[in-house]
This record gives C-alpha cells, structure tokens and sequence, in this order.
C-alpha cells in the first residue's frame, strides 16, 4: 500500500505508521522527505548501520534547511508572524519578524559572514544571550554553508576556549553582556579570554545588548548590528550535500573533553520537521514557545528548525522564568496568547514551589499543548502542571530525547496518543527502542526493565564526534555491540509504553543540564589540597539531581567542607561555569574502590541519596572499612 501523508491524526495511524516506518522504512522517509524542497533529489533513502557506522540519509540530494524553514514559505505565509523575541524587560517592546522579514535578515547575516570571509565548511562559534540574532546568525550560518556551534552563554571562558579549539573555529560571535533577570553576564570579557588560546579565531562579533562597556580589538573585533543593516537583504541558499555538517553542539558524556555531536543536512532536518509536527499537532494560528536556550540541542531544534520548517510562530525569550517576578512565564503566556508551552520539569518544580497566586491570577485560556523535556518530570510536577497550568484540559507530551538524537524519540503525541504521568510512553515511528539487561540480553515481552538502546538508525542520529569518529563509535555503540547506547535506564509497562528512569553511567543531570562527573572532578582535583575527589548525582528537589562531591584532603591540609565550598565553586566556574557549582561536599578519607583501584560508585550514590542500608556487596572492595566511615560523615 502506497503511504500517503507521513501526518498523524489518530492514535490507529500512529500504529500504523510505527509499523510501515518500520518495515519499509525506505519508503516512509521518502515519503516524509517530499514536505521539502530539494535542490537534487537523493539516490538512496538510508545506507550504513549500527556496525560499520557510515551512516547517511538522501544520500546523493543536495538542499538547504533555511530554503526550506524560510525561502519556501514566502509565498504561502510571506505575512505569517514567524519569530517573536520578548526581551529580559517585560517593559521592552517585543520584535516581531514575519517570514518574509525574517527572511531579509537571516539574507543580511549571510552577507555579514560572507564579508568577513567565513565560507561553506568553516565554523562559526556562538556565545550568546537569547537576542534575535542568535537565532538569524544560526539560520545565516547554514544559508551559507557554515557549520554553527552555539556554546551556552553560561559556560567559562575555558569551557568556551576548549570547544573552540576543538572545532577550530573563525569565528566567534557574541554580545557586550547579556541580561539575566536582575543580573548581567561579560559575555565579550570572557570571550576576549577565551580567544586569547585560540589562534583559529580571526573576527569576533559583537551584538551589543546593554551597552555596557567593553573592549574591541583593531582588525578583529567588530560591531554586528551596524554591519547586519548594512548589508543586502538578498543572499542565494547555498546548495549544500545531504551529508554536509550543519552544525556541531558539544555535551558532557561520561569520560573525558565534551564531545562535538556533528549533524548533518538532511537527515536532521527531515527529523526535526517531523518531529515537530506530529508531536505539537499545530495549527495554523497557534503561537508555540519553548523555553530552552539556543545553547542547548532544544533550542536548535525546537526553537528554531522545527518550528521553522513547519511554518510556525515561534517565541524566543531572553530572561528567565523568575524575573520580574515566578509569574513572567504566565505573563508571555497571556501577553501572546501561547497555544504550544514547552519547557522543563526543573522549572516547574521551582514554579510549583512559589506563590500559586502568581499562576492563579492569570488567564491561561489560550494554552492547547504543554510539553516537558531535559530530565524525567516527577509525578507531582506532572500533576500541578496539568492542573495549574493545563487546567486539565492540555495534553502533556513528554518528550524523550537528546542531543545525540537530534530530535525528539519517545513521546506521547498531542490530543494523539494518550498522556501518562511521568512516562514518555511511545517511540515515535523510525524509532526502534530495545531494554537491555547489563550483560546486553534483550529484555522481551511487557512489562521490563532495562538499560535503554536504539536498534537502528533514524535520520536524526548524530553521524559523529567531531574530529574523532572512534570516540564515537566507543561511547555509543561498543557497551552493547551494534546498539546504539542512550546512557539512560527505562522501564516499559505491560502496553509497552516507556518511563525513563534517569542516567546510569556517569552524567548528572542538574537541572536538565547534562554535566559530566569526570569534568567536575578535574576542576575539583586541581585544588592544591585535594588528593582524590569523587563526584555524584543525588536526588534534588527543584534541580532533579544535585552535585555531591566527595573529596580526600591532603594529609595535614583537611578543610572543612564550608571552607572547601566557595574554593572548589571557585575552580568549577572557572573550568566549567555556575551550572556545576557543587550542592554538597564530604570530606573523607578514602573512597570505596574495587581491587583494581575502581571506585565504587554505586556506593557513593547510595549513600548521597541517604540510603545506607542498601549497599549492596561490599566484599569485593579494597577498603570496606571505609563504607563505615563515609556513612557516618554523611549523617546515616
Ligand atoms: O537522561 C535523559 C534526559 O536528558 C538526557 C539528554 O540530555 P541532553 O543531550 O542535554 O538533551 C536534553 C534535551 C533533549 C537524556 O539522556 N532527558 C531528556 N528528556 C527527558 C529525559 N529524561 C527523562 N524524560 C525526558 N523527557
């Protein structure tokens, strides 16, 4: 049977569609792939898998994504609202771009990059607040070819230098500062230091914002807006290949540097346009807001390609959900009449914990969707969003993913398929998910429990590591062979329908920020009194998972923790930035470690979370002494 639409407006085409998407799976992508204007159609859908790692989508094609979020809706929705910008002030008139301005601008961009000789292939690094060209400068970078890499504006100037350096960019563009609530961040200030170790670097760009004062450096630095009005509103899409990059966005793993997730052309814009579709179920009128940064993989592909590519009115806001006060999130939702809400269950716990007034008092009548990304959503975080914000009548789609999968995998579709408390629910079609036991055994049948794994490319998949292909191969598919590893655990319930559990390898997830345990432990170590440091995630209740440090002070040099904490925040805002600041700290006097020397983390967790009693074997370690001891340190 020939597809017809890749659309889904029933729960029985869901099913239907999971299963065509799995079976001909060729034919449904192609079938998806014809909502989009090609410049050269592709020879073959889907080559490469989960051994040899070559994966590519519409091989053979070439196109450009902003011909495809922009170009081609001029005619159709030339007047629609496409982007609108609230500013930090909610006194601050907001900016609005239909798509046929929004166009003109993303054009002058391109001319500003172009001009200062950034051309197809080069990479261009963002170190922004949330100002509307962040947005056009991303959207201008892949008209032309460019590969764009937003750092998030909270990351260090060592944090930014290293990614810089690991992508090799030209350039950097940023602001004078940025606006946070009450607060302002030296954006150019950090970036003048970062810059100095990267010597790839040529121009910086700077969008000034609050007009604060900063350096510009002769020759290399120059003012962007002037620049933007100065340049022609007509730029030609560059004609890219399916598999050229369109951008690389770093996040913490395990082990080791952050990793540059590559993305490629095609593949990820097909996955984002779907994506979006099927699981926000817009009309045509409806007004959608995410809440996340363009720092972050949401912000990419919820805030600007996916809306984008469906013709949407998408909302950018530059503050934060408690400035001026806990109510400015109902604010803009009145002020714009939102229909879509989409944000993270760290923000609604720390909404949910502030005057209900400031939720009550406000209409709320034009809400149709709510959405949660970034970490698991608790049940009660659920229920008072539904309640107080949905007023139950809003679907809620929880929305697996992350920044490997370009897009979201695990959902319940909106109005579509039904939403369950804290639970994903549904792999969307293309998306293969299997549970796996820790010796890499399948878990069959319903219900199960497992660590969560792909079996087979969808067109979103990240295709690399920048730079370094075996690392790749290494973190995602060497744990279970020919499986693409997620780092999460799951369990399915008997219908089938997935809850995510949380990370089980070395990733915190504070706040919906994926931090690395390893990362936090350098910084830690470089304290001069610091012999040996262990960090763990342990259950917070406004961030979902708080940074617990275990540390080992130098003979003669043991600090308490009080003493330690401004001194070791000091270190991890240097090397990382305020997002990894510590929440608690023990002294010790060793860690827990295996025979091999391995420490034994699943202890350290346990105890963090206040769960003494459940150690599990001990026998095994080096030092069970110790287990005693650090229980006693932590109050158990
Ligand atoms: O642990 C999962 C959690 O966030 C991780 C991915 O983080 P990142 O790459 O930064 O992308 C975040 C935005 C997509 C995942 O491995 N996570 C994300 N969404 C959910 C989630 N955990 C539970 N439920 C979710 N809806």
């Amino acid at each position: 049977m020939p597809i017809k639409s890749t659309q889904i407006t029933t729960k029985d085409e869901y099913l239907s569609h999971w299963q065509m998407a799995h079976e001909v799976p060729q034919e449904f992508w192609a079938k998806a792939a014809e909502n989009y204007e090609w410049m050269k159609p592709w020879d073959k859908v889907q080559s490469g898998d989960f051994n040899d790692l070559e994966i590519k989508w519409f091989e053979g094609a070439s196109l450009n994504i902003t011909a495809n979020c922009l170009d081609r809706h001029l005619k159709t929705r030339g007047d629609k609202t496409a982007v609108i910008w609230e500013s930090n002030d909610p006194n601050e008139a907001p900016i609005k771009y239909t798509y046929t301005e929004l166009h003109a601008e993303v054009c002058r961009f391109s001319n500003v990059l172009k001009e200062k000789g950034i051309k197809k292939g080069d990479r261009v690094c963002f170190y922004m607040s949330m100002v509307p060209e962040l947005l056009t400068g991303v959207l201008a970078c892949a008209r032309i070819g460019a590969v764009h890499s937003v750092v998030f504006g909270g990351f260090s100037a060592q944090a930014l230098a290293g990614r810089i350096q690991d992508c090799q960019a030209k350039m950097v563009i940023t602001c004078d500062e940025a606006y946070r609530g009450a607060k302002t961040i030296p954006l150019k200030a950090i970036t003048d230091e970062a810059v100095e170790s990267c010597d790839t670097i040529e121009t910086v760009l700077v969008r000034e914002r609050t007009g604060g004062s900063i350096t510009y450096k002769e020759g290399r630095d120059y003012s962007l807006l002037p620049l933007i009005k100065a340049a022609k509103d007509d730029c030609p899409p560059e004609e890219m290949k399916a598999e050229d990059p369109l951008f690389i966005l770093y996040t913490s793993g395990s082990t080791g540097k952050p990793k540059g997730l590559m993305h490629t052309t095609a593949g990820y814009m097909v996955w984002a346009g779907y994506t979006f579709e099927n699981v926000f179920q817009m009309e045509e009128n409806d007004t959608y807001w995410c809440t996340a940064d363009i720092g972050w993989i949401t912000g990419h592909s919820y805030i600007t390609y996916g809306p984008l590519l469906n013709g949407a009115t998408t909302i950018m806001f530059e503050g934060v959900p408690t400035y001026p006060d806990a109510g400015r999130f109902w604010d803009i939702v009145d002020k714009f009449k939102i229909t879509h809400f989409y944000t993270a269950p760290t923000a609604i716990r720390a909404l949910q914990a502030c005057d209900i007034n400031l939720v009550r008092k406000h209409d709320l009548s034009s809400l149709k969707v709510l959405g949660s990304v970034g970490e698991p959503i608790n049940e009660e975080a659920w229920e008072w969003y539904n309640k107080e914000v949905g007023k139950e009548r809003c679907p809620i789609v929880d929305t697996w993913w992350q920044t490997e999968t370009g897009g979201i995998m695990i959902t319940s579709l909106a109005g579509v398929t039904e939403s369950i408390p804290a639970h994903a629910t549904y792999p969307l079609p293309g998306v293969n998910p299997v549970l796996v036991d820790s010796e890499g055994k399948t878990i069959l049948g319903n219900p199960g429990e497992g660590n969560l794994c792909m079996e087979l490319p969808w067109p979103g998949i990240a295709r690399t590591i920048w730079g370094d292909h075996k690392r790749y191969k290494e973190t995602y598919f060497t744990t279970y062979p020919g499986k693409y590893f997620t780092g999460d655990g799951a369990r399915r319930d008997d219908k089938g329908r997935y809850r995510i559990t949380g990370r089980v390898d070395d990733v915190i997830n504070v706040s919906g920020h994926r931090i690395g345990t390893a990362e936090v432990e350098d910084a830690i170590n470089e304290h001069p009194a610091i012999v040996e440091s262990a960090v763990v995630g342990y259950p917070h209740e406004i961030k979902g998972q708080g940074i617990y440090a275990y540390v080992i002070c130098q003979p003669g040099q043991e600090e308490t923790a009080e003493v330690l904490k401004p001194q070791l925040d000091a270190l991890i805002m240097k090397m990382i930035g305020p997002i990894a600041k510590l929440d608690f700290i023990l002294p010790v006097s060793g860690l827990p470690k295996t025979r091999s020397g391995k420490i034994m983390r699943r202890i350290l967790r346990k105890i963090a979370a206040k769960d003494g009693n459940n150690l599990g074997d001990i026998s095994t370690l080096l030092n069970p002494e110790i287990v005693e001891e650090i229980k006693k340190g932590a109050g158990l």
